[in-house]
Order: structure tokens, then C-alpha cells, then sequence
């Protein structure tokens, strides 16, 4: 046992008659706090926010534009700096991006002259740097099949259309193999019959991989079809977590399934207030 899990021993989970019970909890933001300089002084942006996600939750995450989420979720991939409390992963505190987390931002910033192939690879060639040249090549085409681009390995990222540069998007995020998936309006500049296809294929992966997911979206709809709790941000500055609902659908679900419950526009209702207040 290395220093660390000794160090996060409580983080692991609970001993019962000497079996090790699992702690479900995967993230945990504890009382974060996000300042930006400005010329006219700090602008406290979040403060008091505390959220702990559940091993194998799908989140997803609403709130005014401006009011913090990218923020919130720049935090937790460690690509922004923490101001004040904490993020931990697994009891794990984030110092820095990492391969537990991947990250699927609105614009899929993909390397333009490279294939879809290559792009997928860039990120699986860093994080499983003993596998074979094939293996990793499997790997990075399995995620690309997954996302419904057989026959796209070899097309330039630039030549692809911006649906399918998001489903290489996808499939990089996927490939590295995170705990942690973070989506930050993935589906915000697609057309509706894409985003609706997109998301099909991101629960299905989410749910075959048993990862984590928190997804922000301004999208009502989309945040109920997708979650297990759709958390909702009040608005800034000083933002914080506001409100939290529980969707009690089954899964799989179908938009069509989803619509012909009674509780679905009561869950609308409740989240269209929520931001109407
Ligand atoms: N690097 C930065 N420096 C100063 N202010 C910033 C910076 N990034 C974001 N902000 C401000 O912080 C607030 C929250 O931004 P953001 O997290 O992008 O909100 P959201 O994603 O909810 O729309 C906004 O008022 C934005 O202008
Ligand atoms: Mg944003």
C-alpha cells in the first residue's frame, strides 16, 4: 500500500467484519471557492459550493450563462486553479489535469490535419504508453466504431463535419479510459437530430464503461433525459449549488419513454422555475 491510499484510507470506503465496503463517492467539491482578478478588483465568482457525484452518476449540471459552470468544471479537471477548499477524486485531492478525467468541451479542439484515427490516438498513445503499437491503434478504433465513425478513420479532422468532429471528441475522451467524464455543453452547437443521436451514444457508452459523468447543459430536456440528478447552480456572483432533483427514471430510457411519464413535467416544471427565479 503506497502513502497515499494510507493517507486517504477513510476515502476507500468503510470496514465491516474486515471486508472493505467501497466509498460511492467519487467527487467531492468541499466549500470551493473560485476568485478571478479583475482591474476593478476580485470578482468572487463561487463560494460555499459543495456537490459530492456518486461512482457511475450521470450528473448534469444548469444554471445561467456566466454564473460559474464552465468554472465549476475547469476546477474539477484541474485546469483552472482552486481559490479556496477543495476537489477530490477518489479521496485523491486534484492538484492538475489527469488521466481520470477526460474532458469533452462545445468545440471538439481537435488537431485539424490530423485523422480522426491519429487525434483519438494522440491521447491513448500518452496514457497507455506499454501497450503495443496495435493494441493502442485497437483501442482508438473501438471508441471511433463506437461513435459511428467506421468509415471516417482516415478523413482529416478539418474535413469532418462539426457533428462528427464532436463524436471524435467523444471517442478521445472515452479512449483514455477516464473514471471522471466532464462535458461542458457538448451538444450545444449541433443540430437537434444530431444532438439527439450523440446523446443516445453517450449513455450507451456511459452506461457499458460504469464511469462518472457531469455534464453541464442549458438544455432542460437533455439535463432530465440524461441524469440520475440534475443540479442546478444559483445564479453569480458568489454561485453555488442551489437545488438538486432526482430523476427516477428507468433506463435504458427513450425519449419516447421519458416523455410518457407523468413526473416528466413536473421535473420540468421544477427546473424551469429554478431558472425563471
Ligand atoms: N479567466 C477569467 N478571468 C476573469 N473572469 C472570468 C474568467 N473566466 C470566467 N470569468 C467570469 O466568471 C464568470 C463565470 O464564467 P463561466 O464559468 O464561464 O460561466 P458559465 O460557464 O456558467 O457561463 C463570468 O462572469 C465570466 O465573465
Ligand atoms: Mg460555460
Amino acid at each position: 500500500m503506497n502513502t497515499s491510499t494510507i493517507e486517504n484510507k477513510e476515502s476507500l470506503g468503510t470496514y465491516e467484519n474486515g471486508i472493505l465496503y467501497p466509498s460511492p463517492v467519487m467527487l467531492d467539491l468541499n466549500d470551493l471557492k473560485k476568485v478571478y482578478p479583475t482591474p476593478k478588483g476580485d470578482y468572487v465568482v463561487l463560494e460555499h459550493l459543495n456537490l459530492q457525484i456518486m461512482k457511475e452518476e450521470f450528473v448534469t449540471i444548469i444554471g445561467h450563462s456566466g454564473c460559474g459552470k464552465t468554472t465549476m468544471l475547469s476546477m474539477i479537471a484541474g485546469l483552472n486553479a482552486i481559490s479556496g477548499g477543495n476537489i477530490s477524486v477518489l479521496g485523491n485531492p486534484v492538484k492538475g489535469p489527469g488521466p481520470d478525467r477526460g474532458v469533452i468541451f462545445q468545440a471538439p479542439s481537435l488537431m485539424p490535419w490530423m485523422t480522426a484515427l491519429q487525434n483519438v490516438m494522440l491521447g491513448v498513445n500518452q496514457v497507455f504508453p506499454h501497450a503495443t503499437k496495435q493494441q493502442r491503434k485497437d483501442i482508438a478504433k473501438y471508441y471511433l466504431h463506437k461513435v459511428g465513425l467506421d468509415g471516417a478513420f482516415d478523413k482529416k479532422a478539418q474535413e469532418l463535419s462539426q457533428g462528427m468532429q464532436q463524436r471524435v471528441g467523444i471517442a478521445r475522451a472515452f479512449a483514455i479510459k477516464p473514471q471522471v467524464l466532464l462535458l461542458d455543453e457538448p451538444f450545444g452547437m449541433l443540430d437537434s437530430l444530431t444532438r439527439g443521436e450523440l446523446q443516445d451514444i453517450l449513455i450507451e457508452i456511459w452506461n457499458k464503461e460504469k464511469i462518472t459523468a457531469v455534464m453541464i447543459t442549458h438544455d432542460v430536456d437533455e439535463a432530465i433525459f440524461l441524469a440520475d440528478r440534475v443540479v442546478m447552480m444559483t445564479s453569480g456572483p458568489r454561485a453555488k449549488i442551489g437545488d438538486i432533483l432526482n430523476i427516477d427514471f428507468e433506463r435504458p430510457r427513450t425519449r419516447k419513454s421519458v416523455l410518457e411519464q407523468d413526473d416528466y413535467y413536473a421535473y420540468r416544471k421544477h427546473l424551469i422555475d429554478f431558472l425563471e427565479h
